[in-house]
């Protein structure tokens, strides 16, 4: 569990001592399924990285619509904006399964960052791959159909979860079909309508709340 955690921007190129004392100073916050950790407005001044489980970033709209930022799994961070930019969250985090995070207070971050300015490289390196991804779904949702969304969404989503298995690569997200349409920014019917259609090309196939990518290569053209 340590190691994964090791592997967030927080400790990349921290002498493994300092980093596993960082580590061991911070508080462990366990979460049930479906449990808020914080809500889109409330006031931050904690950072998260995740050990174990996922970790949804929803944002709603006034007429109660809900869309998903990310999902996020086991050594990602989340919650540093308001930290590096002091103002409201910008979403509302939650867990998607069982969840444990490691907390670091605002103080205890930048008494970090001056005593390791390196540090500081990796966190920008960690926002910029974030901006990026958030451009490209920007663009996704103006330029691309829901099919090529889905595609898209899953093949990001097996960077993070996917495990090799026989047939393929296995993906166990944990969403629930409302999720995975908040995640692509659709409807549920749509999706589905999607997801049956690479199911009847033979491209995946669903087992609950995960799904086994059976061809990559024409997934990845899809996403195109
Ligand atoms: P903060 O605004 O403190 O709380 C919500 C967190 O969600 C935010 O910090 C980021 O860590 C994370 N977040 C916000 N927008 C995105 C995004 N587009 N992609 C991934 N994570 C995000």
């Amino acid at each position: 569990m340590d190691d994964v955690v090791l592997s967030a921007p927080l400790f990349a190129g921290i002498d493994p001592d300092a980093a596993k004392a960082l580590l061991a100073s911070m508080s462990r916050v366990d979460l049930g399924r479906g449990q808020v950790l914080f809500h889109e407005g409330d006031r931050g001044d904690r950072l998260y990285v995740i050990s174990r489980g996922k970790v949804k970033l929803g944002r709603r709209a006034p007429d109660g619509r809900e869309n998903l930022l990310s999902v996020l799994g086991p050594g990602e961070m989340f919650g540093e904006l308001s930290i590096f930019d002091p103002g409201p969250r910008t979403a509302t985090a939650t867990a998607v399964g069982d969840a444990r995070l490691l907390e670091l207070s605002q103080d205890e971050l930048v008494t970090w960052v001056e005593r390791y300015p390196a540090v500081a490289k990796h966190l920008l390196a960690a926002l910029a791959r974030r901006l990026r991804r958030t451009n490209e779904a920007l663009a996704d949702l103006v330029f691309s159909d829901v099919p090529g969304r889905v595609a898209k969404a899953l093949l990001d989503l097996s960077t993070r979860f996917g495990q090799p298995v026989e047939d393929g690569v296995r993906v166990a997200h944990d969403l629930t079909q409302e999720e995975l349409a908040q995640l692509i920014g659709a409807s549920r019917e749509t999706v589905n309508k999607a997801l049956a259609d690479f199911t009847a090309r033979g491209w995946l196939r669903r087992d609950g709340r995960a799904i086994v990518i059976l061809d990559m290569a024409r997934l990845e053209r899809r996403a195109r």
